[in-house]
């Protein structure tokens, strides 16, 4: 099998990766995150990502939203931050808004964008700004990748790592091929995507596939259907961003992430069954999840 590049991502891949949290933590140690999501109609979204960070450990996490959804994302936040920003069209993010996300980029460790962030009015604009100047460690899903979908060669202009966590149509779409194609052959448009770009490339659905520029992929071994319902994804946004602000290289970010976020859905559906199975439920999951690689 001489040339064949691929690996499970299995319990013991991952157990190295996590490690127990020193005596003299502070909260400062596991790296403040940054998320810019959400959109009028779209609070849930900004919500589970956040909450997918603080779930995994991210000692401080910030939500930038445009500013007329930001008394939601108070009340339904306690433990992240806001940062209310420029809007237009009635809770869109204005290109007004970008000195201070990149404010906020440079006090952070890892910033996640995307989850029901709408790709309308200034928000290409916006995403697309901050791919080329965002000198951190990136996490880019959901409206973030489709902003991206006229030019995502812009994404090779990036020093710093970025993770992209396509859904099969986001993929195709960054791709110019269509959903079929894209499913046809996982693990081939993982790899042009991560090879194409320079990025770790996660193809998400049943065996999540992560492709590394080198050629190498991945193919996930937990989760189950129960998790193909709205929210999932964003939950994923925040995971792979939080261990990315905890320090981790983005492919063991995203191979960590993925395991554990399939793994949080597998016990989660143990309680609840697959079919009632909601992102939240995830959520909730993780702590524990995690604990047991510690
Ligand atoms: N088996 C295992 N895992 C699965 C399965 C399955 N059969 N189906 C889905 N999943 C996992 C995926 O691997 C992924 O991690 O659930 C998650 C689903 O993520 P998304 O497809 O991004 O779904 P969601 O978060 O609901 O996105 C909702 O955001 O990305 C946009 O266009 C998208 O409008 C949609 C919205
Ligand atoms: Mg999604």
């Amino acid at each position: 099998y001489e040339g064949i590049t691929g690996e499970l991502i299995t319990r013991s891949r991952i157990a190295g990766l996590i490690t127990k949290r020193k005596r003299d933590a502070h909260k400062g140690t596991f790296g403040r995150v940054f998320f810019l999501a959400g959109s009028a109609g779209y609070t849930g979204a900004a919500f589970l990502a956040c909450q997918g960070a603080l779930k995994s450990g991210s000692g401080l996490v910030t939500l930038g939203v445009p500013e007329s959804i930001n008394p939601v994302m108070e009340v339904k936040l306690t433990e992240a931050m806001t940062l209310p920003l420029p809007e237009t069209d009635g809770g869109i993010l204005s290109r007004d808004a970008v000195p201070a996300v990149l404010e906020q980029v440079r006090a952070s460790r890892a910033l996640g964008v995307g989850p029901g962030l709408s790709t309308r009015k200034d928000v290409p604009e916006v995403v697309k700004t901050l791919v080329r100047e965002a000198d951190i460690p990136l996490v880019l899903d959901a409206d973030a990748l489709n902003s991206l979908a006229d030019d995502p060669d812009i994404l090779k202009s990036r020093k710093a790592p970025a993770v992209i966590t396509p859904h099969p149509g986001e993929m195709a779409r960054l791709l110019g091929t269509t959903t079929a194609e894209v499913q046809e052959d996982r693990i081939g448009a993982a790899q042009e995507a991560a090879g194409k770009w320079g990025v770790i490339a996660v193809l998400k659905g049943a065996n999540t596939v992560v492709g590394h520029p080198d050629g190498r992929f991945f193919i996930n071994t937990t989760g189950n259907p129960g998790m193909a319902t709205g929210g999932t994804g964003d939950v994923l946004t925040g995971i792979i961003t939080s261990f990315l602000g905890q320090g981790m290289s983005s492919l063991d970010a995203a191979l960590a992430g993925v395991y554990i976020h399939g793994l949080a859905g597998d016990r989660a559906s143990l309680q609840k069954g697959e079919r009632g199975l909601t992102a939240g439920d995830i959520v909730e999951t993780l702590p524990l999840v995690i604990s047991e690689f510690e």
